[in-house]
């Protein structure tokens, strides 16, 4: 069997912060049990927040209105056997870099929960 294709996204504003270095760590494991990974740092890249326009709605939750980078991750994401999602504990909850993040996967979201239902069932 080949390896899998791992998308590593890390979320803390604190590069080599406790949870970049686990992203790190589990980077590095997961490479040399022969997967193929990408590591995402969230603070490099440039993620709107969603503005709730309703556009991917209207689209069947297939396209975003908003041009950045979400566009080209998303479809990794989509691509991706594993997605592994790090993020400090910020006021109990996640930080804002990952929630933003997250609520612009609504652009995509019928084929997101279709993946995620498909590895609940495998
Ligand atoms: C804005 C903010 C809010 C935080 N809220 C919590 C919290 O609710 N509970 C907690 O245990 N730690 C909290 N912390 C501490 C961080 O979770 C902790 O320092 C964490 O290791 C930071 O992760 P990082 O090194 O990956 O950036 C908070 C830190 C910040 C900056």
């Amino acid at each position: 069997m080949g390896g899998k294709k791992v998308i590593i996204i890390s979320s803390s504003p604190r590069r080599g912060g406790n949870s970049d270095i686990l992203c790190d760590e589990f980077q590095k494991g997961a490479q040399e049990a022969g997967h193929d990974v990408e590591k995402i740092f969230l603070k490099d890249t440039k993620i709107n927040y969603c503005s709730g326009c309703g556009f991917c709605n209207t689209n069947n939750y297939t396209a975003c209105s908003q041009k950045d980078d979400m566009n080209e991750i998303l479809e990794n994401i989509i691509k991706a056997d594993v997605i592994v999602m790090a993020t400090p504990v910020y006021f109990y909850t996640m930080c804002g870099q990952m929630k933003t993040f997250i609520d612009r996967w609504c652009a995509r979201y019928t084929h997101i929960t279709s993946l995620i239902n498909r590895s609940n069932r495998d």
